[in-house]
């Protein structure tokens, strides 16, 4: 059974003109206990607007979800309750967002913050032991000199060290379930890379699984178990990430692929450069949303929605000409 399952979630925002403009597609998605997802797909196109969703957590009232079903855990949570989605966020899903200055309270320090959280999680436990707790999460996502950076502000730390000091809050409630919404995009390449390893060693330690999302597939490819390929609000592509990789199905998939420096793939070709751009929301063709930058395009394409497929690697593919163009 799959720990978190997102059944043909759309969500829908409300324009200045007051029309309903749907930006996430029908999509759906599972992520077993302890493994990795990873959501990919360019700037826009819808990642984390499904990674809201999930919790209810979209920008009111603007945003909404409009259709489908979350269940986490046996629950169904798309209809739940903001109160026992509260429980949940912290207890069993915790979200780490792009940037760590909007998520740390300015005024409280690193301390203050940690504990808190534990505060809530466990109540019972003393404030000695919660101190304690704070100091080993802080050890544990590499924080160096924990005990002095326990006392002071976020904005007296780096880029670095305010993530991993959110890390360390979303991990202080030992969550099964780790949204994690391009955690490493706005800091250096090596320190994208410790906090990669470090998530996937805390994930080993605490078998938490994890909806890790990013435009950058290189990253993707060293975190999960399966891919999910966004384009213009829907998934093009969906399966086992060494499937996905090695024998990419969906033109889009392939280009992104390609274009990846340093791998052989038997689709790297010049030919593959991407050229064009994501189509406008208000603008989206009938048929398919990759059309107008597809070097496989047929007139099936521009006039009717590809259908869900599976191949034999239980990949899914939304295209219409993916057999024949099979690599
Ligand atoms: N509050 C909002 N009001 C209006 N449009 C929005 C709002 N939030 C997101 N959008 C639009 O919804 C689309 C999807 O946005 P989303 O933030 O989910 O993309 P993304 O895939 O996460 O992109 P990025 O990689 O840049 O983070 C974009 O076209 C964006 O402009
Ligand atoms: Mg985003």
């Amino acid at each position: 059974m799959s720990l978190l399952s997102v059944q043909e979630l759309s969500v829908s925002i409300l324009s200045d003109d007051g029309a309903a403009r749907e930006l996430v597609s029908k999509v759906s998605f599972d992520i077993e206990a302890g493994k990795t997802l990873g959501l990919v797909g360019e700037s826009g196109c819808g990642k984390s607007l499904t990674a809201m969703s999930i919790l209810d957590l979209l920008p009111k009232p603007q945003a909404r979800r409009s259709h489908g079903k979350l269940i986490f855990n046996g629950e169904t949570i798309s209809t739940a309750a903001p109160s026992r989605l509260r429980q949940i966020r912290g207890k069993n899903i915790a979200v780490i967002f792009q940037d760590p200055m909007t998520a740390l309270n300015p005024v409280q320090t690193v301390a203050q913050q940690i504990i808190e959280v534990l505060n809530i999680h466990f109540p019972k436990l003393s404030r000695r032991k919660h101190r304690e707790r704070a100091l080993e999460l802080l050890h544990e996502v590499g924080i160096p000199a924990p005990e002095e950076r326990l006392a002071v502000y976020p904005h007296q730390l780096s880029g670095g060290m305010r993530q991993r000091v959110m890390i360390a809050m979303a991990l202080a409630c030992e969550p099964d379930l780790l949204i994690a919404d391009e955690p490493t995009t706005a800091l250096d390449v090596t320190i994208q890379a410790q906090i990669v390893r470090l998530l996937k060693r805390l994930q080993e330690k605490n078998g938490m699984a994890m909806l890790f999302i990013t435009h950058d597939l290189a990253l993707v490819s060293q975190l999960s178990d399966h891919i999910a390929v966004m384009y213009a609000g829907k998934i093009a592509e969906y399966g086992p990430a060494k499937d996905v990789f090695s024998k990419p199905c969906h033109p889009y998939t392939q280009s992104l692929i390609a274009a990846l420096p340093g791998i052989n793939s038997p689709a790297k070709s010049p030919l593959l450069a991407l050229e064009g751009q994501v189509p406008a929301i208000e603008n989206m063709p009938p048929g398919c949303r990759f059309a107008n930058r597809c070097r496989h395009v047929a007139n099936i394409c521009h006039t009717e929605i590809p259908q869900q497929d599976v191949n034999t690697n239980a990949t899914m593919v939304a295209c219409h000409r993916w057999k024949e163009i099979k690599q």
